[in-house]
């Protein structure tokens, strides 16, 4: 499957490093010629593009910007780019303004999530939540002992859905569907809780699972 990832930062390298690894062809979309560079030769195995030409390239696209560019930056792929495809969104909706007592803020409310105004404005493309609520050092082959951790994912489209959990497979994690586009109000916020220890007492080295009655 051909992955374009729209943004350049951790998540996008650790994603793109995960999808060479299981045999995706991924293309990295900056805005930034320079970082494309950077990128192609620091990567091998990738290409690099502009965010319309990644979007227009991809079979299917994972958004990894900062959560307040996240509109933006879907606007500069172009809705022609993303119209119809899957894009597994991985930002989360973090405040400029520093956490309180390690908690970080947010823009959006428990009644909208930053995906549901992803899919609201874009309608023709089909968001599915996931990797919100890790750290990139933990998104491909996560260790934790004998168990997998789960990864909670929810978006309107089944088809995307499927193709999603796939991958996620692929990559060593449970998936729990939670649903439709409304349930990454719950799943968002999980973002909050996995950076509490880490930004009380320096610990990054956790992560979910749903523990189910046999
Ligand atoms: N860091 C983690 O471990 C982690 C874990 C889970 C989820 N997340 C979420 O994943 C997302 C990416 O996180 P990150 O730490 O890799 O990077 P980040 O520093 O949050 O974001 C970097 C990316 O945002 C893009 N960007 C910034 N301003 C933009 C704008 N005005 N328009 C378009 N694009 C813009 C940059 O694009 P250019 O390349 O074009 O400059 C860059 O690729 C965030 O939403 C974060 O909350 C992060």
């Amino acid at each position: 499957m051909h992955y374009g990832i729209i943004g350049s930062g951790m998540v996008a390298q650790s994603l793109a490093k995960g999808l060479l690894k299981y045999g995706h062809r991924v293309t990295v979309g900056s805005r930034d010629a320079q970082k494309q560079l950077e990128l192609a030769s620091a990567i091998e195995g990738i290409e690099t593009a502009g965010f319309p030409e990644t979007a227009e390239r991809a079979e299917a696209l994972i958004l990894a910007v900062k959560g307040s560019a996240a509109l933006d930056a879907l606007g500069q792929c172009g809705a022609g780019n993303i119209r119809g495809k899957l894009i597994i969104d991985a930002t989360n909706p973090i405040e400029a303004a520093p956490p309180t007592q390690g908690v970080l803020k947010f823009f959006t409310t428990l009644d909208e999530s930053l995906m549901e105004r992803l899919q609201n404005a874009f309608p023709e493309a089909h968001f599915v939540k996931a990797f919100n609520s890790i750290g990139n050092a933990h998104m491909v082959d996560p260790d934790f002992g004998a168990e997998k951790p789960t990864m909670f994912i929810c978006g309107n489209d089944a088809t995307s859905k499927a193709t999603t959990r796939v991958l996620l497979e692929q990559f060593g994690w449970e998936v729990e569907d939670l649903g439709s586009a409304p349930s990454a109000r719950a799943i968002e916020p999980l973002c909050m809780l996995w950076c509490i220890p880490g930004m009380l007492e320096g610990r990054w080295n956790h992560a979910f699972r749903l523990l189910k009655k046999p």
